[in-house]
C-alpha cells in the first residue's frame, strides 16, 4: 500500500463516508480506490442527488453505467484517501 492510504473496509466506508448531521463529509469507492468527494459535491453535472447514491459505498458500477467515459483518476486524484480492502482482509 502507498504510504499515507487507508485501508477502508465496505463497513467502514459505510460508517465515515456516508453525510450525517452535523458532518458532511462523503467518501466513495470507485475502482478499488476510496475517495473523499465532499469538495466536488458542488461540482458534480448530474447533481447531488445522483452523486450522492453512492456516498458511503462502492460507487463503480453505477458509475460505469452513466459515464464509463470519466476520467476518476484525473478529476478525484487529489481527493484520494485509501484503498478498498475487504473485511476478511483486513481481519487477517
Ligand atoms: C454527469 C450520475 C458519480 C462526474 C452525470 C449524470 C448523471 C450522473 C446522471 C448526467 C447528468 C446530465 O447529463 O444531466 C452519477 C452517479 C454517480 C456519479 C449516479 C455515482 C457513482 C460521479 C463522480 C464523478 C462524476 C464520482 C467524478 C469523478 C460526472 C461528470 C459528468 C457527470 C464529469 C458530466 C459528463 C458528461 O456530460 O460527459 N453523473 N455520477 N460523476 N458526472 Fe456523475
Amino acid at each position: 500500500v502507498a504510504p499515507g492510504l487507508l485501508r477502508v473496509t465496505p463497513s467502514m466506508l459505510e460508517k465515515y463516508g456516508r453525510p450525517r448531521k452535523p458532518r458532511k463529509m462523503v467518501w466513495m469507492a470507485l475502482e478499488g480506490k476510496v475517495y473523499n468527494i465532499t469538495a466536488y459535491i458542488p461540482f458534480h453535472p448530474g447533481g447531488e442527488g445522483e452523486l450522492l447514491r453512492a456516498a458511503g459505498k462502492d460507487g463503480t458500477s453505477l458509475f460505469m453505467k452513466t459515464h464509463s467515459w470519466v476520467n476518476v483518476e484525473g478529476m478525484l486524484g487529489g481527493c484520494l484517501i485509501g484503498i478498498l480492502v475487504s473485511e476478511e482482509e483486513e481481519a487477517s
